[in-house]
């Protein structure tokens, strides 16, 4: 069997695919072409992917003899399910084993965002340390006791919560369902409406996988909720917040800042104003960027492409319906 492996990936992992199968491997760091890809999904019985490299239907029509695509991410809103599912194929994803490194991140952001962290390192740096000490250098917000506002309470929104314990914080979470009461007592968490959770929030933090239904939901309208004292830290996906409805609000302080790990555009386009905003704290999608991290996502991704191509079931099935479409067969 035939496997296409889109980037270089931890040798381990790679090391798992190659002693079984023939492996086509985009050896890069960087994602292939859609040309890339359409040439080689022809012949390939699976494929490794990342969040980069977009499965559409048309795409997927071409996989003629493909029966898995494994992404290494949790995301998936790269990939048609529903055409992968018609299709017969098992689309299988890493989720879990990046949720702390993630939410470590959220911390980073919302810490950076609060204290100033980065304009102070610039200051430093561009030499305009001048006075030892001063009471009104670089002031930014306090974090203890303040209020966190979650919209998601996934396992990494929940792994966000459990950190703010630890800084004696309220939480005010949203998201479709309730969590079970234990769970909400144990990070001392209050489940809202989204409009009361914008409008008192100390620090919002988003943490919903990108639909139809999510895209574009912090728009300008929501944004105008926030408080003027307010921050809003982003490491889910870029398009569940309007970009240009952000950069006002951060212009006009609707809000005092933002941190994003994920924009509408990755990477950032280099006339992107958001990079002119002193107020916001940018990294480039690095949410799940530890080695350690990295290496588990791979390994798992690995495991899940082998499961399905002997026949069993992988421990991470995103579109639980093809079984029935194509069972497996070991
Ligand atoms: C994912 O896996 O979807 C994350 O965005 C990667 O950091």
């Amino acid at each position: 069997m035939r496997v296409v492996v889109t980037r270089r990936i931890a040798d381990s992992a790679l090391q798992k695919i190659m002693s079984r199968y023939e492996v086509v491997l985009y050896d890069s760091d960087y994602p292939p072409t859609r040309e890339w890809l359409e040439s080689n999904i022809r012949g390939a019985d699976g494929v490794l992917c990342m969040l980069t490299d977009r499965f559409d239907s048309e795409l997927l029509e071409k996989a003629e003899r493909l029966k898995v695509l494994s992404s290494m991410s949790v995301g998936l809103d790269h990939v048609d399910l529903d055409a992968a599912t018609r299709r017969g194929i098992y689309v299988t994803y890493t989720p879990d084993v990046l949720t702390d490194a993630t939410a470590d991140l959220t911390w980073a952001l919302l810490l950076a965002a609060a204290r100033r962290v980065c304009e102070a390192d610039r200051f430093v740096r561009g030499g305009l340390w001048k006075v030892a000490w001063a009471p009104n250098l670089l002031l930014g917000s306090d974090v203890y006791g303040k209020t966190l506002g979650i919209i998601g309470m996934g396992r990494i929104g929940y792994a966000v919560a459990k950190r703010a314990t630890g800084f004696g914080m309220q939480i005010l979470y949203h998201q479709r369902h309730r969590i079970p009461e234990e769970k909400e007592r144990a990070v001392n968490a209050r489940y809202v409406a989204l409009e009361e959770l914008l409008s008192t929030s100390d620090y919002v933090t988003i943490h919903l996988p990108l639909t139809e239904q999510t895209k574009g939901l912090i728009n300008e309208k929501r944004l105008r909720l926030m408080k003027p004292t307010s921050y809003l830290i982003n490491t889910s996906r870029g398009a569940i917040v309007d970009e240009k409805a952000l950069i006002k609000a951060l212009k006009e302080g609707w809000i005092k800042g933002a941190a994003l790990d994920v924009y509408e555009k990755e990477p950032l386009p280099e006339d992107s104003p958001l990079l002119k905003l002193d107020n916001l704290v940018l990294t480039p999608h690095i949410g799940s960027a530890t080695t350690e991290t990295r290496n588990k996502m791979a390994e798992i991704a690995a495991e899940n492409l082998i499961a399905v191509l002997t026949g069993a079931l992988p421990r991470y099935l995103a579109n639980t319906d093809v079984v029935r479409v194509r069972p497996l067969v070991s």
